[in-house]
């Protein structure tokens, strides 16, 4: 960038920025600690599209002339190009991305440079760009929720018959299919996905035409910025649209949800690959080893996805905070909502991606799993059904199993090991079909309700998904 002469760009100068009045320029402690292009700079092409398409509508309200619309487009795309080529210099004394772009834009085409912030306030072209910004990213984050759920659906729709202890206090508690567990985690993402779609909705509002924070004198034409910037409408109130972040605040609900949900996942995963469990191995490309136990594969991806989810988690807190107690309308706190804002998108991509790819490739071994229910007495609430369908009151036949639980233990052996003359001792009305629903496969499949472990009801769950997931 070249120079220039600081009379003719007052942007070139940062003490001139805004105004004549200051006397003695910015210490350089205030400049960097006020500075926000270190990271903001990651806005360009929003900041650039929101700039065009407020041009394009002052020409069109003719409060700018056709040939400042040229040049000012012919300005930007060279501004675009320098940028991707990494040739742009970005300065720190021009504090962020917005004075940045404009002050190049005023050095390449002159006085339609300096037309461009008419009727426009940095506060409604942050606010849009942000939006703008956060809106790309929330349709890329969408295919990649789709992915983590597909990739559960088809590993689930390969266990439907695999049998594994369904956990209560992680207490074996009852049989329940692999594919019936997956799916509970496919349901989780399925919700989040929908909320994205419900946040997005509040994203994509117009804040421009708000200009500082009252609105402008200009005959600006909202509706049409809007539409070309693909808006579904404007912000209806000029202090709130230059205010308000809770579009960031949604986004970082969601994403500390679905992060929360990865967490979970990424739990059992560390647990089910343990030697203690031993129910499923992981690719080695998403295991490391250890510097000083040769013996080791350690689960790290999954590790860090569960740990990174305070990471998110801790942005959502972040902002909430940074928002709570601001005034109306913006405030230069507001500046602060741009880093956590990002590192939750890369976060969160990219522990969508690699918990995909890692879940898609996930091992299973469902001899482990099925001798983890046998050890339960994962079918000790079957055996009291039996008794209430003989006619016992629940209460009762809760009681007699009891009893049958404490000898099995006592001999080391299941129930359905335990002889038909044992079972009688507990109550009568125990005959020998008795061991149909003493076994964990009988057991599973008599849970038949809509949205139980029985197989095919697991695969109906299979059906829906994959359905829905195009
Ligand atoms: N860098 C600022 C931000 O990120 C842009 C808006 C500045 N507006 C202002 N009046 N200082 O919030």
């Amino acid at each position: 960038m070249t120079a220039s002469n600081p009379s003719s760009n007052p942007l070139a100068n940062k003490s001139q920025a805004w105004s004549a009045l200051f006397s003695e320029p910015m210490s350089e402690l205030v400049q960097r600690y006020t500075a926000s292009v270190g990271f903001d700079k990651r806005l360009w092409r929003a900041d650039i599209d929101g700039s065009l398409a407020h041009a394009r509508m002052l020409a069109a309200q003719s409060i700018i002339s056709a040939q400042d619309l040229a040049d000012i487009e012919r300005g930007m795309a060279q501004i675009a190009g320098e940028i991707e080529r990494g040739e742009f210099t970005w300065k720190l004394e021009l504090e962020d991305v917005h004075l940045n772009i404009e002050a190049r834009l005023t050095e390449l085409v002159g006085l339609a440079g300096k037309r461009l912030h008419t009727g426009r306030s940095r506060n409604d072209q942050v606010a849009t760009d942000v939006r703008l910004w956060l809106r790309a990213e929330i349709d890329g984050l969408t295919p990649l929720l789709v992915a983590m759920q597909r990739a559960l659906v088809e590993l689930a729709a390969q266990h439907t018959d695999t049998v594994m202890p369904g956990f209560t206090h992680l207490q074996v508690a009852q049989p329940v299919s692999f594919a019936h567990h997956l799916l509970a985690y496919v349901e989780m993402f399925a919700r989040d996905a929908e909320r994205l779609v419900d946040v997005r909705k509040r994203v994509n509002r117009l804040p421009l035409g708000a200009a500082a924070l009252a609105g402008t004198s200009y005959p600006l034409d909202r509706e049409a910025v809007a539409r070309s910037l693909g808006f579904d409408g404007v912000c209806e109130n000029s202090l709130d649209a230059v205010s308000d972040r809770d579009f960031a605040l949604e986004f970082a609900s969601f994403a500390s949800i679905c992060m929360v949900h990865v967490s979970r996942l990424s739990e059992e995963i560390v647990l089910w690959m343990s030697q203690n469990f031993g129910f499923i191995d992981l690719a080695d490309r998403y295991c490391t080893g250890s510097s000083i136990m040769p013996q080791k594969r350690n689960p790290d991806v999954a590790e860090l996805a569960r740990g990174k989810t305070g990471r998110v988690v801790g942005h959502l807190m972040g902002l909430l905070t940074l928002m709570k107690g601001q005034p109306l309308t913006y405030n230069k706190d507001n500046q602060e909502d741009k880093e956590p804002l990002f590192d939750t998108v890369d976060t969160l991509r990219d522990t969508l991606r690699i918990m995909a790819e890692m879940c898609a490739g996930i091992v299973v071994k469902p001899e482990a799993m099925e001798r983890a229910a046998l050890r339960g007495y994962a079918t000790a609430t079957d055996l009291a059904d039996y008794l209430v369908k003989k006619g016992l009151p629940f209460r009762d036949a809760h009681e007699a199993v009891a009893h049958a639980v404490k000898v099995a233990i006592g001999q080391g052996v299941d129930l359905a090991q335990l002889p038909l003359a044992t079972l009688q001792g507990f109550h009568p009305s125990i005959a020998d079909d008795v061991f149909a629903v003493l076994t964990l496969r009988g057991s599973m499949n008599a849970r038949q309700v809509r949205g139980g472990t029985a197989p095919e009801q697991a695969r109906a769950q299979v059906a829906r998904h994959r359905q829905r997931l195009g």
